[in-house]
């Protein structure tokens, strides 16, 4: 089972006590991103996401709401639903946890699985739980007496539960995160979660009673008892591939999971509860567990209990969905809080997509067209070695073998790209591209087509040639970014003819673009209305 030829990745599950927001959107784009360049490559891929909507929390929100829990969590599971879609997110499948026929009936099964190994008991739990986070605390963790996440007090509760034996597993567990077998990143991360465990792992709740919590997936064999909503939800990772039922394929082909993505705020369920419940499933582990930082807003978390959250379709709605993935993509750290604001959306979005690759498509379109209607064909004899491809910096050629477009030249600045791709270092293989289109322009400024073709029009093609070329890489490596713009890109260029030995391209037949890639915007603070893109510049003109 471990040596899959597959990948499966995964997001948290979002709470459906409300409608979603940028960190749920960002988390799911990162997901997105990975799964589209592994399928790129070739690689069958599984892409997860989906509502947490069992617990505490919902229930209250719904009461709240004056509607009943599974209405009011159709609702909210449908928010997130049409916000992935309209980000253009290839998810495989969205698990809901109140979902009788996909969830629970591998939730059961896993519980079944635990229980029979022996490591299920009941107890009684007195103690405090903070309904923001869905779990308890102890005083240590709280500041002021409160949960420094959602700064309210827990609750004292006494009550009887299901224990689950987290303490038997904790040292295998560390052992697991210490050979990096689970691996965590960023390192960091590791050690925190290691720390944690030496200070010493008790045996946590594994259920609650029915009588408080009414909203959940009853426990196997016990009235009165209803799944603890974080067994409930971790459960997810493998019900959604068919655990426990006929019909488990997809389990079979893709568990265990090759990534994991969580923020740092749930990641002591994911790298210790969740390993434990594995182990005692015996089930094969996880393979990676990427952490990401949060997006905050006015210098604190963006969350729904705190009530300082933006709204990411009104982004989409206002810039596109490309723009919205580019801004979160290049402009968060993977791994570290990144603070989001308009201001910075709009000076990133006119510097690098109006500006830098939205201008770069439209002043190459538009030459191709206005001096050799559109058609642009690499030319024999071509002496000037062409900046772009350089074959004594050829690295191999795998890593474009899974794409439609065949291709056997590796292109000087993907092999680092595709390095920060395998690292999970999204903003910095976007850096990567960035770096490339300057290159282009560099290429453009340095040739100056526009001047060349009164002296010159067979080299002009040429170098018009190799910058469409350049384009059609972009195209490539922006296609798990923006997946949108990478199409445009490749309808603007219009491969016509490939090379079928070396899968160059020899010819392109380039189409107008009547539209700008990427519009200008103002500050939308300013009551501006929106400028035009910026257009080839005069000299261009021919
Ligand atoms: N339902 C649980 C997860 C169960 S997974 C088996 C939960 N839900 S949540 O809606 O509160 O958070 C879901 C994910 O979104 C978490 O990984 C969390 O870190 C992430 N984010 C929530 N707020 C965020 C930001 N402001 N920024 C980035 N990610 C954020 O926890």
């Amino acid at each position: 089972m471990d040596n899959k030829n597959s990948f499966y990745i995964t997001t948290a599950i979002h709470y459906a006590n409300a409608g979603p927001h940028l960190g749920h959107a960002y988390e799911g784009l990162l997901a997105d991103i990975l799964a589209r360049y592994k399928r790129e490559k070739g690689m069958p891929t599984f892409f997860l996401t989906g509502t947490d909507e069992h617990g505490d929390k919902i229930l209250r929100s719904a009461r709240k709401a004056d509607m009943g829990p599974q209405e009011f969590v159709d609702m909210n599971a449908q928010k997130f639903k049409d916000l992935y879609e309209a980000m253009l997110l290839s998810n495989d499948d969205f698990i809901r946890t109140s979902d009788k026929e996909k969830h629970w009936p591998g939730a059961i099964a896993l519980w079944n699985q635990i229980k029979e190994t022996g490591d299920i008991y009941k107890g009684i739990y007195k103690g405090l739980y903070c309904v923001g986070c869905e779990a308890f605390k102890t005083e240590k963790d709280l500041v002021d007496g409160k949960c420094p996440d959602h700064k309210i007090a827990p609750e004292e509760i006494e009550e009887e539960n299901y224990f689950f034996k987290l303490s038997k597993y904790a040292d295998e567990v560390a052992k697991l995160i210490e050979s990096d077998t689970i691996r965590i990143l960023p390192e960091s991360r590791k050690h925190e979660m290691l720390s944690i465990i030496k200070e010493g792992i008790e045996d946590i709740s594994f259920s609650r009673p029915e009588r408080d919590i009414p909203w959940g997936i009853p426990v196997p064999g016990e009235p009165g008892q209803n799944m603890y909503v974080w067994c409930d939800a971790l459960f997810n990772y493998i019900s959604a591939l068919g655990y426990g039922t006929e019909n488990d394929e997809n389990f079979k082909k893709f568990w265990p999971a090759d990534v994991h993505i969580v923020g740092k705020d749930i990641l002591r369920f994911h790298a210790i509860f969740w390993p434990a419940m594995l182990l005692a499933a015996k089930l094969p582990m996880p393979k990676n567990i990427w952490v990401h930082g949060m997006i905050m807003s006015d210098g604190q978390k963006m969350s729904k209990s705190i009530g300082n959250v933006v709204d990411p379709m009104q982004y989409i709605n206002d810039y596109g969905a490309d723009a919205f993935r580019y801004f979160l993509a290049r402009e968060i750290p993977p791994f570290e809080d990144g603070d989001f604001s308009e201001e910075k959306f709009v000076t990133a979005y006119n510097a690098n997509l109006a500006n830098g690759l939205g201008n770069l498509v439209s002043r190459t379109i538009k030459m191709t067209q206005t001096y050799f209607n559109g058609t642009i064909t690499k030319k024999e004899g071509y002496v000037d070695v062409p900046l772009l491809v350089r074959r004594d910096l050829f690295k191999g050629t795998e890593y474009l073998q899974g794409y439609s477009i065949p291709y056997t030249i590796e292109w000087v600045l993907l092999p680092e790209y595709q390095e920060k791709m395998d690292a999970f270092e999204v903003q910095q293989a976007a850096d990567v591209i960035w770096k490339f289109i300057g290159l282009l322009d560099g290429y453009i400024t340095k040739h100056e087509p526009f001047k060349l073709i009164k002296e010159d029009r067979e080299k002009t093609e040429n170098i018009l040639w190799n910058i469409l070329y350049g384009l059609y890489f972009v195209g490539v490596m922006v296609a798990p970014f923006m997946p949108d713009t990478s199409k445009k890109i490749w309808t603007a260029i219009g491969v016509e003819a490939m090379d079928e030995k070396y899968g160059v391209p020899l010819s392109f037949q380039t189409q107008p673009l009547y539209e700008a890639l990427f519009a200008r915007i103002e500050l939308k603070k300013m009551e501006e209305e929106q400028q035009p893109a910026p257009q080839p510049v005069e000299e261009e003109q021919a």
